[in-house]
């Protein structure tokens, strides 16, 4: 990688990128904000400064950014990651290009434009989660919500914000664009945007590794791993140290002690800490998958393995005992989970099913179905993170007691719905969604507030 960079750094001729105060290329700034003076030295091509200039009026503090980032210090512009080919789907003019009959460009920049020079971080961006998150939801998962259960505004708003959206024909819409989730379906077919975790256009390290970055979509009632973070004793010293900590060391450079005395999301997932490399792979050193309903392996990573790593981890600051302890204490809670409650309350809503009481389709339109989600897909994870990541408040209060309260409440319908001989039916508000999934299932009737089940399904 680094013998990589070399060599690119060789081919372009130098230049320096000056900040003073100032104007830009003697032309005075709209911008009262960007005081600094940016004095565009030899090596680069006269459209590249003609890129720089222009938007540096039009848009100022994109312009600033750039010219504060490691990228503008190594003459990597505008066009190397804007330029589109002519044949792009997502090909188009600015005002800027217009003139010119062999340059492209497009807004869209694909984690395939950074591999040109970033190769390796990459490859395993595009083998995690993160990147295949929507074959995940859909052709693994068949999520209920993507099958129909909810509309495309909804999505647009939601579920594609952390997950991304479909821009694969290059025809940015409304609805899709803009758009940088995590598994984004792109018009190189490409999936995902690096810039969930470095935002344009200073794409700076230092925020990739505070938690603050991954804390936009790891929170809520159902992933709450930002909220536990901060609740843990590793969050603590986050706030209460992070202001002399250093997190501008390069690389599989950052290290405890040095740099940082607690670590944070990045660096128990991502960062080369001790004998460990750097990942762009957050699955690498999970055993678990603790978002399903019922907790497995690891499917991507051997889990044995992964958990030699996250010791590894743990190790850096803390004896072995403490660690394997605590994390086979973790191993514990995703037992007592599994067995105790979400393999029983399994069985009974599958007996349902089997009998009738409850439709399997749509879904939501009975109470228990609700109820049974948010046992496993809200209260459930919640215990199982709490448990995995220090936050007892999450791991009892907002887990592992909800689930025993929601237990009670899933038997009590079990129960109401033998003895009715349905299970009671509740009205869903809006939908109309189409089916994204491989599912075979019927379209939900349009103006689905309409449909009866706003009285109540009739006993069969
Ligand atoms: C003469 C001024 C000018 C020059 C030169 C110029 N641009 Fe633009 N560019 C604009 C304006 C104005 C917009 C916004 C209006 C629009 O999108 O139609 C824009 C939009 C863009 C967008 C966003 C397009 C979108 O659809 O959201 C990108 C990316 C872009 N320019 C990149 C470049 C690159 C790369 C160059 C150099 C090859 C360049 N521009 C040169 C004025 C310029
Ligand atoms: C290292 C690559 C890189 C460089 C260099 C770069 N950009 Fe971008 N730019 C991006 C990425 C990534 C996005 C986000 C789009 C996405 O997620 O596909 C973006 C988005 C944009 C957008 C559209 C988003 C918005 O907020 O309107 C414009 C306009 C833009 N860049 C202009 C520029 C200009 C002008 C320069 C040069 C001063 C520049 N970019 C340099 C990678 C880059
Ligand atoms: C034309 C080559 C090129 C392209 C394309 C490119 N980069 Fe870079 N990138 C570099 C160079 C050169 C550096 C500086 C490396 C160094 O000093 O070690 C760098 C550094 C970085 C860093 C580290 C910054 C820091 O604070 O240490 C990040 C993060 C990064 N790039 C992300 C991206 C992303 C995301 C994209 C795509 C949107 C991208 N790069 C596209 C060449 C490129
Ligand atoms: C605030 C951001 C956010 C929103 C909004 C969101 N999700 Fe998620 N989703 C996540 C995160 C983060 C995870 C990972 C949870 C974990 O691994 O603990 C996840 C996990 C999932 C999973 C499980 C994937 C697996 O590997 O098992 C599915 C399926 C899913 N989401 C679908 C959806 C759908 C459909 C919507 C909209 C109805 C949605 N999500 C809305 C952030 C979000
Ligand atoms: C889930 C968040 C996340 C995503 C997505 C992400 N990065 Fe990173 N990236 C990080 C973190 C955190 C670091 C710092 C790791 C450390 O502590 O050394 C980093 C470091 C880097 C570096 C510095 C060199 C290195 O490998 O450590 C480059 C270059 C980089 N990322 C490029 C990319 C590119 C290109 C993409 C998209 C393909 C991308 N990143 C996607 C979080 C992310
Ligand atoms: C733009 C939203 C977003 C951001 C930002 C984000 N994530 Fe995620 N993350 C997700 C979603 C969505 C999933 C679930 C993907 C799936 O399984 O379908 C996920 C899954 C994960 C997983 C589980 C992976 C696995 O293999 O089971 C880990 C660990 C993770 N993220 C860590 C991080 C870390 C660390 C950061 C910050 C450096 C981060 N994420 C930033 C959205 C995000
Ligand atoms: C002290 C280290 C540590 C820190 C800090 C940390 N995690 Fe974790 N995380 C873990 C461990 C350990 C697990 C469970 C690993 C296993 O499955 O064996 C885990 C599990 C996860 C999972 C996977 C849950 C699943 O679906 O199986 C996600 C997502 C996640 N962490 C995200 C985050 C985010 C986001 C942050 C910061 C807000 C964070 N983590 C901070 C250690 C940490
Ligand atoms: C960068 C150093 C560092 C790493 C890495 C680290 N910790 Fe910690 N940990 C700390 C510090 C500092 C404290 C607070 C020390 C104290 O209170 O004595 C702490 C406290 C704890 C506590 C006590 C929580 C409480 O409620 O009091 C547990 C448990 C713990 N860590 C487990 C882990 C596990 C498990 C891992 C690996 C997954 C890990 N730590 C990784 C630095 C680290």
């Amino acid at each position: 990688m680094k013998h990589m960079l070399f060599q690119l750094l060789g081919t372009v001729s130098f230049f320096c990128v000056v900040i003073s105060n100032g104007v830009f290329g003697q032309e005075k700034l709209p911008s009262p904000q960007l005081t600094k003076e940016i004095e565009i030295g030899r090596g680069l091509t006269e459209i590249e400064r003609e890129c720089i200039s222009c938007h540096a009026k039009e848009e100022p503090g994109k312009v600033h950014d750039w010219s504060n980032s490691l990228h503008a210090r190594s003459t990597v512009t505008c066009l190397d990651c804007h330029r589109a080919e002519l044949t792009d789907k997502d090909a188009r003019d600015c005002p800027g290009t217009e003139k010119y009959r062999d340059i492209k460009i497009s807004p869209v920049v694909t984690p395939l434009d950074c591999s040109k020079c970033h190769p390796f971080e990459e490859k395993q961006f595009s083998q995690s989660k993160h990147a295949r998150t929507f074959a995940i939801q859909t052709a693994d998962i068949k999520d209920p919500w993507l099958k129909g259960m909810n509309n495309e505004i909804e999505r647009a708003t939601g579920c594609y914000v952390c997950h991304g959206s479909d821009i694969t024909t290059g025809e940015l819409t409304v609805e899709n664009w803009p758009n940088v989730g995590c598994g984004r379906g792109n018009p190189d077919g490409s999936h995902g945007s690096c810039v969930m975790c470095h935002t344009t256009h200073r794409f700076n390290i230092a925020e990739a590794r505070k938690p603050e970055t991954c804390g936009q979509c790891h929170l809520g009632p159902d992933h709450p791993q930002d909220e536990i973070y901060f609740e843990s004793k590793h969050g603590k010293r986050y706030l209460a140290e992070h202001n002399e900590w250093n997190f501008n060391a390069g690389p599989d450079l950052w290290e405890p002690s040095e740099d940082f005395t607690a670590p944070t999301c990045a660096a128990c997932h991502m960062s080369g800490l001790g004998p460990l490399a750097t990942t762009h792979n957050v699955g690498e050193r999970l055993k678990w998958e603790a978002e399903r309903p019922l907790t497995i392996l690891n499917k991507d990573f051997d889990g044995g393995k992964a958990r030699e790593q996250m010791v590894e981890v743990c190790t850096q600051c803390h004896s072995p005992r403490w660690a394997k302890n605590y994390l086979e204490r973790y191993d514990l809670a995703i037992e007592n989970y599994n067995e105790n409650y979400f393999k029983p309350v399994k069985v009974i809503m599958d007996d349902l099913y089997a009998q009738n009481l409850l439709t399997k389709w749509p879904m939501f339109d009975e109470e228990i179905e609700w109820a049974f989600y948010e046992f496993w897909h809200h209260e459930g994870r919640r215990a199982r993170m709490g448990s995995a990541m220090m936050g007892p408040d999450y791991s009892w209060w907002h887990g592992f007691y909800d689930l025993k309260k929601t237990y009670q409440h899933i038997v009590k319908l079990a129960e109401e719905a033998k003895e009715n001989g349905h299970g009671s039916p509740v009205f869903v508000p809006g939908s109309g969604g189409k089916n994204l999934t491989t599912d075979n299932v019927d379209d939900l009737p349009e103006g689905w507030n309409k449909v009866k089940n706003l009285k109540g399904r009739l006993p069969r």
